[in-house]
């Protein structure tokens, strides 16, 4: 077991029999990609990522005092039962580190401001938003825990259900993973990246949804082909390398390399799809021809937009606030016949998650 964030049940020197903690936590979008892991969630390289705004989870955790431990899940109302093998594995894995899971029965209810099958994954926004909710309760347990303290251990624990859940739990730019770019980088967790140029303060991200299907290869399964892959050991080179540029990027605000360096890391995400054994492919016809409608608009105006890729077919658009105007008429005039029903999401780079309510008795 990791020694980090152990606590004892003697820690906790307030007891509660029931109460609810309502937390909102945002989705993320990497700039440098992490693809490849160790166990219990060790990333086999450093990422970074912007947190967002508006695609974002909310999580009602509702807590009875109980002999044993025991929880029920819904999405959006809906009883989820799909969802309570992955949420039972969470809850094994983070038992002791926060030993009072095993004294309370859970209800989690949860709804995603994003629509449900967007093809937008929830993972990041959610187990950020019910690691929030724990480590909360811990602290109203152990009212010692500071409240710096209580981000941490959330992103320690939003991590072991997710990796990339470990940056949502801050605002703005979030790294993860050992680097060179801040001597408190940690692959335990998330830590927010300082040093931010202005122009990225409140940097646009435009969701065109290509694909709202379920993805056909899940992150975890991508994950594990990294560790018999052929490139492996260039691609973790080569994302360290990305992570180091990137940082002087975003304190300098140089976008052209901002640009060059969020499309290479998108590429090589999926050339690692497409190369790995057995080979796959996530994104669709549409995909590619946003990325080229992007390319040539790049090549006859001045505005600086990047598309990047998550581990599917929906395109994010990246650029400056001042060139909204444009991107948006972009988006209206070539590319939104590229989006199914013609959907897409503007979010903007927001100021990571929030405590909504909170009761005890
Ligand atoms: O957090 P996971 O295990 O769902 O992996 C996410 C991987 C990518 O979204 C493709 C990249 C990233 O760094 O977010």
């Amino acid at each position: 077991m990791e020694h980090y964030f152990t606590s004892n049940l003697e820690d906790y020197n307030h007891s509660f029999e029931s109460g609810t903690i309502r937390y909102e936590s945002p989705s993320n979008i990497a700039l440098v990609k992490y693809w490849g892991k160790h166990p219990v969630q060790i990333p086999a390289n450093p990422s970074i990522s912007f947190t967002l705004d508006k695609c974002k989870t909310t999580t009602s955790l509702t807590f009875y005092k109980r002999k044993q431990f025991g929880f029920c899940i819904t999405v959006d109302g809906q009883n989820k039962a799909s969802f309570e093998p992955k949420i039972t594995v969470f809850f094994e894995l983070i038992m002791d580190y926060l030993p009072f899971i095993r004294t309370f029965y859970f209800e989690i209810e949860t709804s995603n401001t994003f629509p449900h099958s967007s093809g937008i994954a929830s993972s990041a926004s959610g187990l950020s938003a019910l690691a929030l909710c724990l480590c909360r309760l811990e602290q109203k347990l152990n009212p010692k825990i500071t409240n710096q303290e209580l981000q941490k251990k959330a992103s320690f624990i939003a991590r072991l259900g997710s990796g990339s859940a470990c940056r949502s739990i801050y605002g703005g730019i979030v790294a993860w993973g050992q680097s060179e770019i801040q001597s408190d980088c940690s692959n335990y967790w998330g830590t927010s990246v300082d040093n931010i140029h202005p122009v990225f303060h409140n940097y646009q991200d435009t969701i065109l949804l290509v694909d709202k299907g379920k993805k056909e290869v899940s992150s975890s399964v991508g994950h594990g082909m990294m560790n018999q892959h052929p490139y492996a050991t260039a691609r973790f080179k080569q994302a360290n390398a990305n992570i180091l540029a990137l940082k002087t990027v975003i304190e300098e605000g140089d976008l052209n390399s901002f640009v060059e360096i969020v499309e290479t890391e998108a590429l090589a995400l999926h050339a690692m799809m497409m190369t790995s054994r057995p080979y796959f492919m996530l994104f669709k016809p549409n995909t590619v021809e946003i990325i080229h409608s992007v390319w040539q608009f790049r090549k006859r105006s001045n505005v600086n937009l990047a598309v990047t890729l998550d581990a599917g077919a929906n395109v994010h658009l990246l650029y400056p606030a001042s060139q909204k105007e444009d991107v948006l008429n972009l988006i209206n005039t070539e590319l939104i016949g590229f989006c199914e029903n013609g959907q897409y999401i503007c979010d903007n780079i927001g100021n990571g998650p929030m405590l909504l309510n909170e009761a005890y008795a």
